[in-house]
């Protein structure tokens, strides 16, 4: 493909996909979502915004480390502090790309910069020199393009370019722009910037209009070949363009669009239960490609066409995405071969013996409680275990917890804190109510709980119940989950989960992070 053929994917959800309230994610699960998305083959993996927090300069060395056939790109204004940090955070990557920004807008020049037009440009254009110090691949973006002025904008991303970015990102930073405008923008910006072939023309939306998708695309008419978006479209307020839309619309209408991307995207739908998992942010069932409804066949008429030809309703293959026919894959009886093979048949490849070892226990014990496993189950079995390295000193035992008609509903909780046993007991509203007191009374994490959800994994009254449990305590949030045919179980280990992730977070100093 050339690059006038192929449309780029730069993946942001751990950088402004973390920055929605309640999303933020630790190291290790960062590093889960950079492997899924190499899977899936975005071109770029921006991996977060290493001044904010030695945390997040450590998540984005760590995922420069790990991934290899993607560019890992870090985020940094245009400062000499912040584009040293990345610098440092990419120095292993197989391909690393430094971001830097500047706001071009008069309403951020003034109040929020308080600067000049000709010293943002001065600011910009040393930024992205000194980006070329560390690498070749410098990004630049006029942060808040979609309300600034486009001769400002022209000036500013010849000056860009002239200086050594290779990519020119155009932001609608508060999602404030229609489809036909900002394709209008994209095309006088690269009609009239002289040095435009030399730089590869990106767009990043937001959401607040519930445009992002629609402005990217219209953008992508219009010449842009980089398109910036996150998994269900998680992001800052409203959120991002959603990487499935941008991605299946490009390809499913290939009649109207001149590229396309690389992805593979039958890797879609693990992409997105993983970081619904991980955040706690619920995918909506009738979400475009990867909600649950998204190809359920509900009307009579619409079943009856769709088993006459599938292209009566459907516009694009379940399968494509990523969606299984989950049927029964596994039970009992099955061996770790049989296990292993189908985790890779779905796109699950565990990193060592111990982990796949780990993991077919797991299975086993579900075997006993469930009689057929389907693939969401193992989806949620594999989550499960990559969550077991944080649930290091708080450990369930044992959960005994009574409910009764007309009773009030009573736990006793046996947990391992720091590997000494202890027993506690409470009542409660209900029986996950008693069970979180419980588990309180020995652990007095303090946290206030934000957020409680469960989630049915496969249909069935024998179904696991996926929980999430956020909690927030001096103003760190954090997400736990579980997995458990048994729904108090499932929501005791997810908030174990949770009072460990809070625990690490107290181990490690925690500045404020500075936001974009
Ligand atoms: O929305 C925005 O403008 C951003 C920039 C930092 C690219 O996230
Ligand atoms: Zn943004």
């Amino acid at each position: 493909m050339s690059n006038q053929d192929k449309l780029f994917i730069f993946d942001t959800t751990l950088r402004d996909g973390e920055q929605s309230p309640g999303a933020s994610m630790t190291k290790d699960e960062k590093v889960r979502i950079a492997k899924a998305l190499e899977k899936l083959q975005v071109d770029v993996i921006e991996a977060g915004f290493p001044m904010a927090s030695p945390g997040d300069f450590d998540s984005v060395q760590a995922i420069a480390r790990t991934i290899k056939d993607s560019t890992v790109c870090g985020l940094a204004r245009a400062l000499e502090k912040d584009i040293d940090r990345v610098g440092e955070a990419i120095k292993e990557a197989n391909s690393g790309r430094i971001h830097t920004f500047i706001a071009t807008s008069p309403i951020h020049m003034k109040h929020k910069l308080n600067m000049t037009p000709d010293q943002v440009v001065e600011h910009a254009v040393w930024a992205v020199k000194h980006a070329r110090r560390y690498t070749d691949n410098v990004e630049f973006s006029a942060e808040d393009a979609g309300r600034s002025e486009i001769d400002f904008l022209c000036r500013i991303c010849e000056q860009a370019i002239k200086a050594g970015a290779t990519t020119i990102n155009i932001p609608d930073t508060v999602g404030y722009n229609l489809p036909q405008q900002f394709g209008e923008t994209i095309r006088t910006l690269i009609e009239r910037i002289p040095n435009a072939d030399q730089a590869i023309f990106s767009v990043h939306c937001h959401n607040d209009l519930g445009q992002a998708s629609a402005n990217s695309l219209a953008a992508v008419l219009n010449g842009a070949r980089q398109v910036e978006c996150t998994i269900n479209g998680l992001g800052e307020r409203a959120g991002n363009a959603s990487l499935e839309e941008v991605v299946m619309a490009v390809r499913t209408r290939r009649d109207l669009f001149e590229c396309d991307t690389r992805l593979d995207t039958t890797q879609i739908v693990n992409c997105s239960r993983l970081v619904s998992g991980i955040t706690g942010f619920p995918v909506q069932p009738n979400k475009a490609i990867v909600g649950a409804n998204a190809f359920a066949h509900e009307a009579g008429i619409h079943q009856d066409g769709v088993l006459k030809s599938r292209e009566t309703y459907e516009i694009m293959r379940a399968e494509d995405v990523g969606w299984s026919r989950n049927r029964m894959v596994l039970g009992k009886h099955s061996g770790r071969n049989a296990f292993r093979s189908r985790l890779e048949e779905i796109g699950i490849t565990l990193d060592s013996e111990e982990e796949l070892n780990d993991a077919f226990r797991r299975f086993k014990e579900l075997a006993d409680k469930k009689h057929e496993i389907f693939d969401d189950d193992l989806q949620a079995l594999v989550n499960d275990a990559g969550f077991s390295a944080e649930n290091e000193r708080v450990k369930l035992v044992s959960l005994r917890v009574c409910s009764e008609t007309g009773e009030t509903p009573t736990a006793r909780v046996v947990l391992s804190v720091d590997g000494e046993e202890q027993e506690g007991g409470s009542i409660g509203g209900g029986p996950v109510d008693a069970a979180f007191r419980a588990m309180e009374s020995i652990i007095g994490s303090g946290a206030e709980l934000q957020l409680y959800s469960v989630n049915s994994i496969t249909s069935g009254t024998d179904a696991q119940g996926e929980v999430t449990v956020r909690l927030q305590r001096n103003g760190r949030i954090v997400n736990g989950q579980g997995a458990d045919t048994d729904i108090v179980i499932a929501s005791a280990k997810a908030y174990i989960n949770a009072v460990n992730k809070l625990e690490q977070e107290a181990g490690r100093a925690h500045p404020q992070k500075a936001r974009v």
